[in-house]
């Protein structure tokens, strides 16, 4: 723990939102392995840049390869993986960026410790629970994943032998079963247009 340290900035989210006349959010997805996450960020992320909002997505493995080399699957690991992204996000959202994140992010008190650091800071946090049945995901399985897990070569492997939290109060559930990918864009969009998060 640092000691000694001061706060700087002399511009506030409000002026950058004057000047830039966006607004920053972060669009929290969760939910298991295969079930849709990374595929509905990247599309919404295309969508949301065509539109003109500057949208930037952070995904599991993706930040698995630098910010967060040093961390495995264990329940503390994946507590600091999610602690990191959600300053990470909160850091985009205040320079009035749509932060897409698409994480598992198995474990309630850390998606409320992210929605908490947001509200702190008066920014907009959308939980988005992409939802899937696990025989659905294990269906899919594009990594072989499941089938590692299930032979027990992967261990801890969220669903399987680890945790997986649902959101009791998203706002957002989609059902990426049901739901084809068009339409769960489509369904976040028309929240952030209500929310004005876009306009
Ligand atoms: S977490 O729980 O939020 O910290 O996980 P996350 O950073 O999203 O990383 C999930 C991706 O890592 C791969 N992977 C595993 N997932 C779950 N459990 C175990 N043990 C595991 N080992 C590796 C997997 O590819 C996940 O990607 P997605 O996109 O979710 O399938």
């Amino acid at each position: 723990m640092a000691t000694n340290i001061t706060w700087h900035g002399n511009v506030t989210h409000e002026e950058r939102v004057q000047i830039t006349q966006k607004k920053g959010a972060t669009i929290w997805l969760t939910g298991l392995s295969a079930s849709g996450k990374s595929t509905v960020a990247c599309a919404l992320e295309t969508y949301l840049l065509k539109l003109g909002f500057p949208a930037y997505r952070l995904d599991g493995d993706n930040v698995r390869f630098g910010l967060n080399k040093d961390l495995g699957f264990s329940e503390k690991d994946r507590n600091e993986n999610i602690r990191r992204i959600s300053e990470v996000a909160k850091l985009f959202a205040d320079g009035c960026i749509i932060a897409l994140t698409s994480f598992i992010s198995p474990y309630k008190k850390d998606r409320d410790a992210a929605r908490k650091l947001h509200q702190d800071a008066e920014l907009p946090f959308v939980e988005v629970f992409v939802d899937v049945p696990i025989e659905v995901a294990e269906k899919r399985d594009p990594k072989g994943l499941y089938k590692k897990a299930r032979q027990g070569i992967i261990k801890n492997f969220t669903g399987i032998d680890d945790p997986y939290e649902s959101p009791e109060h998203p706002e957002i559930h989609l059902h990426t079963d049901k739901q084809s990918v068009e339409e769960c864009v489509e369904t976040i969009l028309d929240y952030l247009k209500n929310r004005k998060i876009i306009g």
